[in-house]
């Protein structure tokens, strides 16, 4: 691609990046852009995103051949092309995760599924590119055995249609991989030959398991009809400002069977947020109703998977 001239903000001073860009980008921009991703996903973006933006929005004004930050986002406002639209979040998200990624969360969860009386129902609500739900789905399979297993469910959801697209394909490197124990990886994956050298697939069991939808968490309405025994919110609400986090957590709260567990990522705090969880360790949380229920009834505490 030919070399731009570079035109900097002139309300700052140029930073080191800006003399690299193709496009101009100003702080205006930026604010748009924040602004924008803020309405549509619940996302903050803070100061030091700004390389970020740039950099992966960039990509979209030369897909769409478009030459200024400011007109490619008046004809984002404008157009309401929902495909735009789609990029526009895709582009903005941060998928970073790994197969039993915070590890602590999965004897917790076979636990819980081997007590629990019924066949247990996951929604895993930031599924990314489906290394979370997968582990998920192969923890069940480890906890109750293939035949269980197979009554369970785990609905992966995220808003990057991008990911889901690869999660759903349930290919991977090697490299992702690795960490795996030699029994797990030839327990739940087929390994390529030939052209997909290198490359992984989950086997079909475990995928059965694990159905794939995209839903924005900060949507009014999740139009989810039945309850769940667990939900994973994993890294996640640390994307989202604190009202954001709070109206997140109010629509789990009905989304939760009795005695259902939250999993939380390690930095995410929703004791500061609701008073509706109450945290039983380790980043996992129960309803505050079911923690008082569990200091009166047994039936709740079996129903919680406290009893044996
Ligand atoms: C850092 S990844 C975490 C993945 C996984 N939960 C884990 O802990 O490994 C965050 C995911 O949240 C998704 N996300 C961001 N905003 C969202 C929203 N409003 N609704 C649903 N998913 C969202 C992103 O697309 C991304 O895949």
């Amino acid at each position: 691609m030919a070399t731009r001239q570079v035109r900097v903000d002139t309300t700052e001073r140029p930073r080191t990046s800006d003399v690299e860009r193709d496009f101009e980008f100003t702080s205006a921009d930026f604010a748009r852009i924040r602004e924008l991703i803020h309405r549509r996903a619940g996302i903050s973006l803070s100061d030091h995103k700004r390389d970020m933006a740039y950099s992966r929005l960039a990509r979209r004004l030369r897909a769409c051949g478009i030459d200024t930050f400011r007109h490619y986002l008046d004809r984002l406002e404008a157009s309401g092309d929902s495909a735009e639209w789609e990029a526009f979040v895709n582009a903005l998200t941060t998928n970073l995760t790994a197969f039993f990624r915070e590890s602590h969360h999965f004897p917790i969860l076979a636990d819980f599924a081997k007590r629990r009386q019924q066949p247990v129902s996951v929604w895993c609500s930031a599924a990314s590119t489906g290394e979370e739900p997968y582990s998920i789905a192969m923890t069940l399979i480890e906890a109750l055995g293939e035949h269980a297993a197979r009554q369970c469910t785990v609905l992966s959801t995220d808003i990057d249609s991008q990911v889901l697209a690869k999660a759903d394909a349930g290919v991977y490197s090697l490299d992702q991989v690795k960490p795996l124990s030699t029994e797990r990886l030839k327990r739940f994956f087929l390994k390529g030959t030939g052209v997909h050298e290198g490359l992984v697939k989950v086997r079909p069991e475990v995928r059965a398991l694990v159905k794939f939808e995209r839903l924005n968490l900060t949507d009014s309405n999740y139009n989810l009809k039945t309850p769940f025994d667990a939900i994973f919110c994993r890294n996640v609400m640390i994307y989202f400002d604190k009202p954001t986090q709070a109206q997140v957590l109010s629509r789990f709260e009905p989304l939760m069977k009795p005695g259902a567990l939250l999993f939380a990522g390690h930095s995410e705090n929703f004791t500061y947020v609701t008073q509706a969880f109450r945290l039983r360790g380790q980043t996992v949380y129960e309803l505050a109703r079911d923690a008082k229920a569990g200091a009166h009834s047994k039936h709740a505490r079996v129903l919680a998977g406290e009893v044996a």
